[in-house]
């Protein structure tokens, strides 16, 4: 069966151009009403425009769709706020927030003014976490709600030249799996997807991959995690060129020193191939995991921690 969105109404931002401009076109086709927002500045976050968000707001309505555009910017408390009360005022409910605004302000670490690291940081860290915040208000009272956040492998695994935009991007992960924590009780999944896909933040840097790399081969997965048939919260996607991939932080089995012992820096290193050891590592869901394993080693009774 086809996943359907009629009835549904879906918050993309940054929607103007690249990937979140093919996420709403994905989600319109699929029956949502979309607000796409935009604040229509270049890639380096400089300037305001309203045509972007304009013009995917008309290509969805030619195609049958239905959209309203919004030009605010996610990183400040009242755009996102505005962004998430353009949804109820146009059309009643939100069901869907896809936090997908983004900027690049490369450099060395070295290198970085401070308004390098505090625009990256505004956009992505902050932005993705106000906009969900006010999303996650609306999601509550209707006890419904999905959530898809987009990390980036540049923070998840590291990239030269881009520790303001790893940070950034390293932090949504860690936001996400608080809010699907958080967001279990009330039927609100929270989900991160890292993209590869050729846009304008990327294009001269893709080489012999920029032809296979499209914008929409990354939508399915967006729409997959916005769906009524999401089945997974907490989780991180990899997605590009075609291929899907899960993404996720594992913990080791780790040495212990001994209840009331003190690992000294000579006992980590002794045992560090150990500490480091991949083999039976687990994949923790919340802190929770880790402190069951604590309790294990530490003979504690678990109905007490
Ligand atoms: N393209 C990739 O391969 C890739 C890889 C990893 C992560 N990402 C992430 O995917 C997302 C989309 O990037 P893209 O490649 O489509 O870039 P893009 O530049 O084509 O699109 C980003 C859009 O966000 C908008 N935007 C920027 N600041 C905003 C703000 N404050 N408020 C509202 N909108 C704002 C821009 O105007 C732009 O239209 C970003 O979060 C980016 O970091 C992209």
């Amino acid at each position: 069966v086809a996943f359907d969105f009629t009835d549904q109404v879906a918050v993309v931002t940054g929607a103007g151009n690249g990937l979140g401009r093919s996420h709403a076109l994905l989600l319109a086709s699929r029956g949502a009403a979309v607000v796409v927002n935009d604040l229509g500045g270049d890639r380096n976050g400089i300037g305001v425009e309203r045509s972007p968000a304009d013009d995917v707001v008309a290509e969805i309505e030619a195609a049958g769709g239905t959209a309203v555009a919004n030009y605010d910017s996610v990183a400040t408390p009242e755009g996102a706020a505005a962004i998430i009360a353009s949804a109820l005022d146009s059309y009643g409910r939100l069901d869907v927030l896809v936090n997908n605004a983004g900027i690049l302000r490369d450099k060395t670490l070295v290198n970085l003014t401070h308004d390098d690291i505090d625009a990256v940081l505004d956009v992505h860290l902050k932005g993705s976490l106000l906009v969900a915040q006010s999303a996650f208000r609306v999601m509550k009272e209707q006890r419904y709600g999905r959530l898809v956040h987009t990390t980036s492998v540049s923070g998840l695994f590291g990239n030269f030249g881009q520790s303001n935009y790893g940070a950034a991007k390293a932090g949504i992960a860690g936001l996400s799996r608080v809010i699907a924590i958080e967001g279990a009780r009330y039927g609100i999944t929270s989900n991160t997807v890292a993209p590869n896909a050729r846009t304008r933040l990327n294009e001269e840097l893709l080489g012999p991959f920029a032809e296979c790399l499209l914008p929409e081969q990354i939508s399915g997965t967006v729409a997959y995690l916005a769906s009524r048939e999401c089945s997974v919260t907490g989780e991180i996607y990899s997605a590009g060129g075609g291929r899907v991939a899960r993404i996720f932080i594992g913990l080791t089995q780790g040495w212990f020193a001994g209840k009331g012992e003190v690992p000294t820096p000579e006992l980590v290193a002794a045992h560090l191939d150990e500490i480091r050891a991949e083999p039976g590592y687990i994949v923790p869901t919340t802190l929770a995991d880790e402190m069951r394993i604590l309790a294990e080693v530490l003979e504690l009774d678990e109905a007490s921690t």
